[in-house]
């Protein structure tokens, strides 16, 4: 019996992986996280198989889900919204069921970031402007941020932020950001991204607070910074006439002119 952790992606039914579908369809036992994870998704779960909302259980009760299950010889498909590395409460699942000795597998999933992006058409990296994406919080009533991990902090490097469970706090996200990224900076705030009903937001830091819709009061991300309104950014090495690379080299003496090996990476 294993229980399988898989990432149920951002919204839409179909950014599951083929993998966690697969997996779910083979388990007799599902654990979701409540009203993220879409209710087509469970649909792969089959016929006559336990669902369980776990919303509204304990940590205490959501193991004793899983002892029950594994006592009986069961597998589980254990699914969280958008990719289980971040904010999932995985890790200490994780920590109980090593101390059972029970089984796991951990499957990834589109994370909501990736999804906005995609949402807005956008790369968030471009040469020059940006080159690093910082996923952040900013304190809520259940989870206060560790020392050293402020906006302010994130701020100074001038990165893309894409800033998570912090609808409700956008004044002070505008505010923590303003001196640093400057108050024309771009800001875009993507609401239930990948879903029928997703929408959008693009302002300005000085803006976008007069911009947000209350009803917009959930499930968001804010995303901030340069990067998401340059347009003079210069073409990156990768597909650069006379860049001298692994798979286009530019001349016989060149150190990558030895042929690529069969099958090898072509691109990037
Ligand atoms: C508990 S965290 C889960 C994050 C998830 N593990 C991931 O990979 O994105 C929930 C927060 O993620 C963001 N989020 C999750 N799904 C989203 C979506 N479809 N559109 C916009 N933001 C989303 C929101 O900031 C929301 O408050």
């Amino acid at each position: 019996m294993t229980v399988h952790f898989i990432g149920a992606g951002p919204g839409a039914p179909d950014l599951l992986t083929l993998r966690g579908r697969d997996l779910i369809a083979a388990c007799p036992v599902c654990l979701y996280a409540g009203s993220l994870v879409p209710a087509q998704v469970l649909e792969h779960c089959p016929p006559g198989a336990r669902i369980v909302n776990t919303a509204p259980l304990s940590l205490d009760e959501i193991v004793a889900e899983i002892a029950a299950a594994h006592a009986a010889g069961l597998d589980i498909a254990r699914l969280h919204s958008g990719d289980l590395s971040v904010w999932s409460a995985m890790g200490e699942q994780l920590r109980r069921l090593r101390e059972l000795d029970i089984p796991y597998t951990v499957t990834p999933g589109v994370p909501s970031f990736a999804a906005a992006a995609a949402t807005l058409g956008q790369e968030l990296t471009l040469p020059g402007v940006a080159q690093s994406v910082v996923l952040t919080r900013t304190s809520g009533r259940a989870s206060a941020m560790p020392y050293g991990e402020t906006l302010a902090n994130f701020a100074r490097t001038g990165a893309t932020l894409a800033i998570h469970l912090s609808i409700h706090n956008l004044d002070r996200v505008v505010d923590e950001l303003s001196p640093f990224y400057g108050a024309d900076c771009p800001v875009a705030i993507v609401w239930r991204a990948s879903w029928p009903d997703e929408r959008v937001i693009r302002a300005r830091l000085a803006t976008v607070a007069a911009q947000l819709d209350p009803a917009m009061n959930r499930t968001a991300l804010i995303l901030v910074g340069p990067a998401l309104a340059a347009t003079d950014f210069h073409d990156s090495c990768l597909y650069a006439i006379g860049y001298d690379r692994r798979f286009r080299p530019q001349s016989a003496d060149s150190p990558f002119a030895e042929p690529a090996p069969e099958g090898g990476e072509r691109d990037a």
